[in-house]
C-alpha cells in the first residue's frame, strides 16, 4: 500500500479552502512525516471523495443495464468514492439472505466503496432488524422501477418499528394520485414523454412528503426524503426540519419539462422533472442551506429501452459520473461555493448515514480523495460514458471543473481520464 503526500494543492472542506498538504499512509489520512512520495497538486483543488447516497447498480437481476465493474468505474471517474446502492433488484434486497448474496456478488468487483440498502416491502420488519451493516432502509411509497410501492397504510409501521439508529429513506409519491392522473392523461392511448410530468404530478409527491413528515414528527423519529423535486416539497420539509433530512438530484436542478422536446424518454424519471420554476425553487432552498445532500439517483436503462414509446420506456437516468463536474461547474459559475459542495457531497452524507472514516480529509479518516482541475473544460460525449447503459442525459453539455485523480482507500483508481489500478472498493463500516 502506498505512502504519499499530495503537495501544493488547495484543500476544500465544509469550512473553507486552505493551502495544505495531505499525507496518506496505509489507506488513511495521517499527520505530516518524512519519506512520503510527493504527488504535486499545484493549481489543483483537493476534496474528500464524493459520497453518492442514491445509486442503482442493478445487480442482481438487471446486469445488462449496469454491473458493479461499470457502475463503480463511472463513479470513480466522476470523483465519487462511495456509493450507497438501492435494493430494487431482482430478487429485491429485502431479506438477510438476499443481502448476503448481494454482498458476495459485489466483493472484489468495485472500484469504489459501497453501502447497501435493505428494502422495506411492507412485511419484513424482522429481516430489517436482523440485517447487519446495512446503510439504510428504502421505502417506495409508490411504484417505480421494480414495482415495489407499498401503499400508505404500511408506511407508519416502519417509522414506528425500525431500529432508531437506522436511516429511513422514502421515495415519496402517492400511488392513488398517480393512478388517477394516468387514467385521465392516457385515456387516448399514445402519449408523448412530457405527459409523465403531468401524471406523476407535483401534488402526488407533495401529499406523500407531507404524510411522511407528519409521521416522523408523530413518532419523533428522523426520516430522509429522497429526491425532493419541487419548491413546495422543500417548503414542507423545512417546516418539519427537526425530523426530516432531504436530498436533491442534479437532474431536478438542471432539467425541466421544457427539455422533453429534445430529451424525450431519456429524462423520464420518478419523480419527474418539473416546471422551470421548481428548478429555481430547488436552487433557492439549496442556497438557503435547506438541502442536506446531493445524490444522483443513478438509474441506468439501455438506449433501446429508452427509445421505446412513452408507456414502455422505463424511468430513470444515469448520473454518477457527472455529479461532481455539474457542481464544480456551478462553483465556477459562482452559483455554489466549494465548501457548500463539500458539505452537500461529502460531509453531510457521511454524517447522515453514519459512515465510519468518510467525508473528511483529517488524520484518521480514510484516504478517499479526489483531485480536481477547476480550469478544465470538457463537453460530455457519449464516448466518455462508463456506465454500461452507454448514454448520458448530459451529453453535449460543457462543464468547467473536472476530477483528474481519484484515490479510494489510498489507492489510485482514476487518473487523467482513465480508470486505473485495482478494484479496491470495500463495504462501508457504520459508526
Ligand atoms: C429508479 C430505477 O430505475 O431503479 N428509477 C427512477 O426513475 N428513479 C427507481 C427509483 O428510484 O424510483
Ligand atoms: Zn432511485
Amino acid at each position: 500500500m502506498s505512502k504519499f503526500v499530495l503537495k501544493n494543492g488547495e484543500v476544500a472542506s465544509g469550512k473553507g479552502v486552505e493551502m495544505r498538504d495531505v499525507y496518506v499512509e496505509d489507506g488513511k489520512i495521517v499527520e505530516a512525516g518524512p519519506d512520503f512520495e510527493v504527488i504535486d497538486c499545484s493549481g489543483k483543488v483537493i476534496l474528500p471523495g464524493v459520497i453518492d447516497a442514491h445509486v442503482h447498480f442493478r445487480e442482481p437481476g438487471h446486469d445488462y443495464k449496469e454491473d458493479w465493474e461499470t457502475g463503480s468505474a463511472a463513479a470513480v471517474a466522476g470523483g465519487v468514492t462511495t456509493v450507497l446502492d438501492m435494493p430494487n433488484n431482482n430478487p429485491p434486497t429485502a431479506t438477510v439472505a438476499s443481502l448476503e448474496a448481494k454482498r458476495e456478488l459485489i466483493a472484489g468487483r468495485a472500484y469504489c466503496n459501497y453501502g447497501l440498502y435493505l428494502l422495506y416491502d411492507g412485511e419484513n420488519i424482522e429481516e430489517i432488524k436482523a440485517a447487519e451493516g446495512i446503510c439504510a432502509v428504502k421505502t417506495y411509497c409508490a411504484n417505480s422501477t421494480g414495482d415495489m410501492g407499498i401503499g400508505p397504510e404500511k408506511i407508519e409501521k416502519i417509522i414506528e418499528r425500525a431500529p432508531r439508529s437506522l436511516p429511513l429513506v422514502f421515495h415519496c409519491e402517492d400511488e392513488g394520485c398517480i393512478e388517477g392522473k394516468a387514467a385521465e392523461y392516457l385515456a387516448e392511448g399514445v402519449a408523448p414523454a412530457s405527459v409523465h410530468s403531468k401524471i406523476r404530478a407535483p401534488e402526488c409527491a407533495l401529499m406523500m412528503v407531507e404524510r411522511v413528515c407528519k409521521l416522523a414528527k408523530k413518532h419523533q423519529r428522523k426520516v430522509h426524503i429522497a429526491h425532493a423535486s419541487t419548491d413546495a416539497e422543500m417548503d414542507v420539509i423545512e417546516e418539519y426540519r427537526e425530523w426530516v433530512t432531504c436530498e436533491v438530484t442534479p437532474h431536478h436542478l438542471l432539467f425541466s419539462d421544457d427539455d422533453y422536446e429534445y430529451l424525450d424518454n431519456f429524462i423520464k424519471v420518478n419523480p419527474p422533472v418539473r416546471e422551470r420554476g421548481d428548478i429555481f425553487g430547488l436552487w433557492k432552498h439549496l442556497k438557503m442551506g435547506n438541502v442536506d445532500i446531493l445524490a444522483t439517483d443513478h438509474a441506468p436503462h439501455t438506449l433501446e429501452e429508452k427509445e421505446e414509446s412513452y408507456g414502455r420506456a422505463p424511468s430513470g437516468m444515469p448520473g454518477v459520473q457527472y455529479l461532481l463536474p455539474i457542481f464544480l461547474n456551478a462553483v465556477n459559475d459562482e452559483g455554489l461555493q466549494l465548501e457548500e459542495l463539500v458539505r452537500l457531497g461529502c460531509e453531510n452524507p457521511a454524517r447522515l448515514f453514519n459512515l465510519q472514516g468518510k467525508g473528511f480529509l483529517e488524520p484518521g479518516y480514510d484516504a478517499d480523495i479526489v483531485v480536481v482541475d477547476m480550469e478544465k473544460e470538457h463537453k460530455v460525449a457519449r464516448a466518455d460514458v462508463l456506465s454500461k447503459c452507454g448514454w448520458s442525459p448530459y451529453e453535449d453539455m460543457a462543464f468547467k471543473g473536472w476530477p483528474v485523480l481519484t484515490f479510494v482507500g489510498g489507492e489510485k483508481v482514476f487518473e487523467d481520464g482513465k480508470v486505473v489500478g485495482e478494484k479496491v472498493g470495500k463495504e462501508v463500516l457504520k459508526y
